[in-house]
């Protein structure tokens, strides 16, 4: 298998569906350390409405405070609002986000999908001219909570929508986890038709146990951007039962095991999802760091 890249997405997707609200200190100290395990491409934060999302709500703060370390730094911007508070911070590369479906749309950024586009692609320009990378995000790809099945025609139209408008890499999200092997396989096949597979990444939400799987399938197909967050933390507010990001630990030990090397120190690495499992108060849902911390 060919390298493989792991964008770490826990202290955004993570902590935006968890009760708790970190320090932006404890965050900082949580950027360094898995910074310090090897992780390469670490998505940070959201600027998005505060009220929205109130664990992020230190967007501003935390961005504006990130250690320097050889590490690409990227944050969520819904809109032009978004985008400004962001350049004002030393984030590296941002990402737009919209879902192949409108009510999720809606309930997610009040817009429906039509009414998106421009925003975003008034962001992507905005960003292309201050010099900086945008990647895209498509919720709801494998099913949407509010609507159940969504045509893979529509994900294919958007993907091809944003690529157009010059993002550099779409996220297929599987945003409330539903999706297995071989419709993700299937759903790929056809979209791998239309769209390069050097452009796509996966972003699988564990809550059905599939994760996993659902990311072999990803690597078998040549998508090779994963996104996962430590210890498995994550879900989206605005998916009822969303759980989180397939687990970091859970597939650097798969690729490990199968000898594809990642750079990530995967003791390093549950280290730090039980330092921050004390902070939340709660387990982690993570197979690997489970039976890491009963060793
Ligand atoms: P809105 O209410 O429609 O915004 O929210 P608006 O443009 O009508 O403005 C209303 C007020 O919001 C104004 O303030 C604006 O200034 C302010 P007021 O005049 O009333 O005082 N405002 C902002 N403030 C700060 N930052 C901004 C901003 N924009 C407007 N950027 C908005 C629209 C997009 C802002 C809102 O719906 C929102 O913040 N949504 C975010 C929801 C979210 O973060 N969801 C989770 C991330 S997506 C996800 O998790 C899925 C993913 O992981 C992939 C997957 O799993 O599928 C990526
Ligand atoms: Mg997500």
């Amino acid at each position: 298998m060919a390298e493989v890249k792991i964008v770490e997405v826990g202290l955004r997707d993570g902590l935006q569906n968890e009760p708790a609200m970190l320090s932006a200190e404890l965050k900082r100290e949580l950027i360094s350390r898995l910074a310090e395990a090897g992780v390469k491409h670490l998505e940070v934060t959201s600027f998005v409405h505060p009220k929205w999302i109130p664990q992020l709500s230190d967007a501003d703060l935390v961005a504006s405070n990130l250690p320097d370390l050889p590490v690409t730094y990227r944050a969520l911007v819904p809109n032009r609002q978004g985008l400004e508070r962001a350049l004002k911070t030393g984030v590296d590369e941002y990402a737009v986000f919209m879902s192949a479906s409108d009510t999720h749309n809606r309930k997610n950024i009040n817009k429906s999908m039509k009414e998106t586009l421009p925003v975003l692609k008034e962001v992507v320009d905005l960003a292309h001219q201050e010099g900086k990378r945008i990647r895209g995000y498509v919720s709801t790809v494998f099913g949407c909570p509010y609507e159940g099945e969504v045509p893979v025609k529509t994900v294919a139209w958007l993907c091809e929508h944003l690529l157009q408008m010059g993002v550099y890499e779409i996220s297929l999200g599987d945003t409330i986890g539903v999706a297995a092997p071989q419709e993700v396989k299937q759903k790929l096949n056809e979209l791998l038709t239309v769209l390069p597979a050097s452009r796509l990444a996966g972003h699988f939400h564990d809550t059905r146990g599939t994760g996993l799987a659902n990311a072999y399938v990803c690597l078998e197909a040549g998508v090779h951007t994963l996104d996962t967050s430590f210890g498995g933390l994550g879900g989206c507010p605005y998916a009822p039962g969303a759980a989180g990001n397939l687990a970091t630990e859970d597939l650097v030990y798969m690729l490990e095991r199968s000898g594809v090397k990642t750079g990530i120190d995967l003791n390093r690495l549950c280290e730090t999802s039980l330092y921050v499992q004390k902070h939340l108060n709660k387990p982690l849902p993570s197979k690997f760091l489970k039976s890491y911390a009963a060793e």
